[in-house]
């Protein structure tokens, strides 16, 4: 897609979720319905969003982003009763799934209706959905009296965002507005669903967990990366990537330390500058490289909340090599370990 060149002239606007000012969320609503560009804050990571309405203002997500159309967008509600507005039919199991899980960290693509326009979908007959559980975010739709179409606001390709400073770094000049909330809790992107076909089939991973999923529809399954690219075509792509190159070290416990050791050294000769990302208990065994730790190895959510952050800071340190420790595939670690491998292909 050719470059986007139009220079916007961006608006900045911090907005604290515990005291919300309700005149520039209202000026952002406003914004929305007229069809422009707002990033805001989501639990997961920051969206950019546009009326899902309006195919034109939706188009400019696309370009904004450098967005190839064949990646659908997730439409974002505030209110589960809006849902049948929008689909032709939303399964009992996912309405139970709706009632406990949002707002947050759960998509369920659903066979969509006519009101949402094909460019929002990239003409499949499905839409993603999804209540976030932000304050921010629920006062943005309902200000803009419309659900509101929003993949995450960075570049495509690049790692989402998960602090206002990497949308501004990506889309400053590119879109109308950035509300700025700080830092996101959960850090990696919302879970994505296929609740369409039986059984229910998770086409990302992602902050609702599999474990906690299941609790509620035991026989949801991770649908296989052929079955993943053909019903949601945007994950075939290199996606979440630093732009440094990622190599994520497979070996466990002390094997691991010593393959990370090896590895570093190695490119350290070659006359790169390696980053390592790691858990906190092992980040001393690195200290001659530059570490960045995510949490302790079993506080999956910290490491998850903190993933995406250091991985653009090691960009900014300009390595050349980041080397990643792996992850328990547990709870918020699988979506840890999907975003590590997919970001090291
Ligand atoms: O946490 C999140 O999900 C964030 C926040 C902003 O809500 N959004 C986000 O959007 O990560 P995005 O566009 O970066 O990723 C959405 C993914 C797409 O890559 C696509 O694969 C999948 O959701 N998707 C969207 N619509 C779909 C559909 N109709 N069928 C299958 N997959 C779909
Ligand atoms: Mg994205």
């Amino acid at each position: 897609m050719e470059d986007y060149k139009e220079i916007i002239k961006t608006k900045i606007i911090k907005i604290n979720p515990a005291h919300i000012d309700w005149v520039p969320l209202r000026e952002a609503g406003r914004a929305i319905r007229e069809g422009k560009l707002v990033a805001f804050p989501t639990e997961t990571v920051y969206g950019l969003g546009a009326d899902a309405l309006n195919k034109e203002a939706v188009l400019k997500i696309f370009q904004a982003k450098n967005r190839p159309f064949l990646d659908p967008l997730i439409v974002h509600i505030n209110n589960l009763n809006e849902v049948n507005a929008l689909v032709e039919d939303f399964p009992v199991a996912a309405q139970k799934l709706g009632k406990l899980f949002w707002p947050g960290p759960l998509t369920m693509v659903m066979k969509k209706n006519k009101i949402i326009p094909d460019i929002v979908t990239s003409g499949l007959d499905t839409v993603a959905m999804r209540i976030p559980d932000h304050k921010v975010a629920l006062g943005l739709i309902k200000e803009a009296q419309r659900p509101i179409a929003a993949p995450s606001a960075n570049i495509f390709s690049h790692t989402s965002p998960t602090k206002a400073e990497h949308v501004i770094s990506d889309l400053q000049g590119r879109v109308d507005i950035i509300l700025d909330s700080g830092k996101t809790m959960i850090g990696v992107e919302s879970t994505v669903l296929d609740v369409t076909t039986f059984p229910f089939k998770i086409l990302r991973l992602g902050g609702a967990t599999l474990e906690n999923l299941r609790e509620v529809v035991p026989d949801i399954v991770i649908a296989d990366n052929n079955i993943a690219i053909k019903r949601a075509p945007g994950m075939l792509m290199k996606h979440y990537s630093p732009k440094a190159k990622l190599i994520l070290v497979e070996e466990k416990g002390e094997k691991m330390s010593e393959k990370i050791q090896e590895l570093a050294s190695l490119y350290r000769n070659e006359g790169f500058k390696v980053g390592i990302i790691s858990c906190q208990e092992n980040s001393e065994k690195y200290a001659e490289y530059l570490v960045k730790m995510l949490g302790e190895a079993e506080d999956l959510d910290s490491c998850a909340r903190n993933l995406y952050s250091h991985l653009r800071t090691l960009d900014k340190e300009k390595c050349d090599i980041i080397i990643s420790e792996n992850f328990a595939n547990k709870g918020l670690g699988r979506a840890i370990m999907d975003r590590l491998r997919r970001a090291s292909r």
